[in-house]
């Protein structure tokens, strides 16, 4: 039996690999700050976990404990807003959540793993860190970020002959709370489908994963246009 750890279950993405992972007969344990958001999952085992807290990384500690250990660490918890007034309070907030937050919480997940000798740790980070997002400059730049800090992990585990696999899922716009708003947004994925692509993702150990197929060509064409055009581009 394998157990896994969801951080960012109540909601969206994580919510439905949560529900993917407790049906495939993993031992799973859920974590995120609204805990009756988590009740309904069949968990193992619930932990309330604010990643932007520093009390975080020890709670997490706490869950693996619970669970008896961790095989798979699956990282979901993030936010992301339009920000064309460039507001400097959802700029903050952003890089706190998804660029502190993750860092703490990925870092434990990576030493608890480097204690144990193996491991798998997976994370939803997003398309639009293939580029800087005019309307989003906070979200995008947390994502590349996030892009940027597993491929260096995985750099540094290999040297350090760690046996941690990386996977890191990029999907596009996704139909979840994190885009409930005035905007209509193209090419809405469901949140269902993208859990089940990243449970494959995890299955096969890919190393990057973008969803769906549409968003692969979209970010191969984004990544080609130098930046003397993309700055010109209307988004
Ligand atoms: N929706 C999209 O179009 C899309 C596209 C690409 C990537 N993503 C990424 O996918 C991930 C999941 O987003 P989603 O679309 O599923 O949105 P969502 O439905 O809003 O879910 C966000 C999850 O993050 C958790 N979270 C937020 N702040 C947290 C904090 N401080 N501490 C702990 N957990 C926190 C929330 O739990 P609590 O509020 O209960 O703490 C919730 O479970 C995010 O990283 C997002 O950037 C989303």
């Amino acid at each position: 039996m394998k157990r896994a750890i969801v951080i960012g279950a109540s909601s969206g993405i994580g919510r439905e690999v949560a529900k993917l992972l407790v049906g495939e007969g993993w031992t799973v344990g859920v974590a995120a700050r609204r805990i009756e958001r988590l009740q309904d999952l069949g968990a193992f085992s619930i932990e309330q976990i604010d990643v932007t807290q520093e009390d975080a990384p020890e709670r997490l500690r706490h869950l693996i404990n619970n669970m008896g250990g961790m095989d798979l660490f699956f990282y979901a918890s993030g936010i992301g807003k339009q920000n064309r007034e460039l507001k400097e309070n959802i700029e903050l907030a952003t890089l706190q959540t998804n660029g502190v937050g993750f860092t703490r919480m990925i870092g434990e997940a990576y030493r608890y793993f480097a204690e144990k000798g193996e491991g798998h740790i997976a994370a939803i980070t997003s398309i639009a860190g293939t580029k800087g997002l005019g309307p989003a400059p906070s979200y995008s730049a947390t994502k590349a970020m996030q892009n940027v800090y597993l491929q260096a992990l995985e750099q540094q585990a290999r040297q350090r002959h760690l046996r941690i696999l990386f996977t890191d899922i990029r999907p596009g716009f996704v139909d979840t709370a994190l885009l409930a708003g005035d905007f209509k947004y193209p090419m809405l994925l469901k949140p269902e489908q993208v859990a089940r692509e990243i449970v494959y993702a995890i299955r096969h150990k890919k190393h990057i994963r973008v969803i769906d197929w549409k968003y692969r060509l979209l970010t191969a064409f984004w990544r080609r246009i130098p930046r003397c055009i993309w700055r010109r581009f209307k988004l």
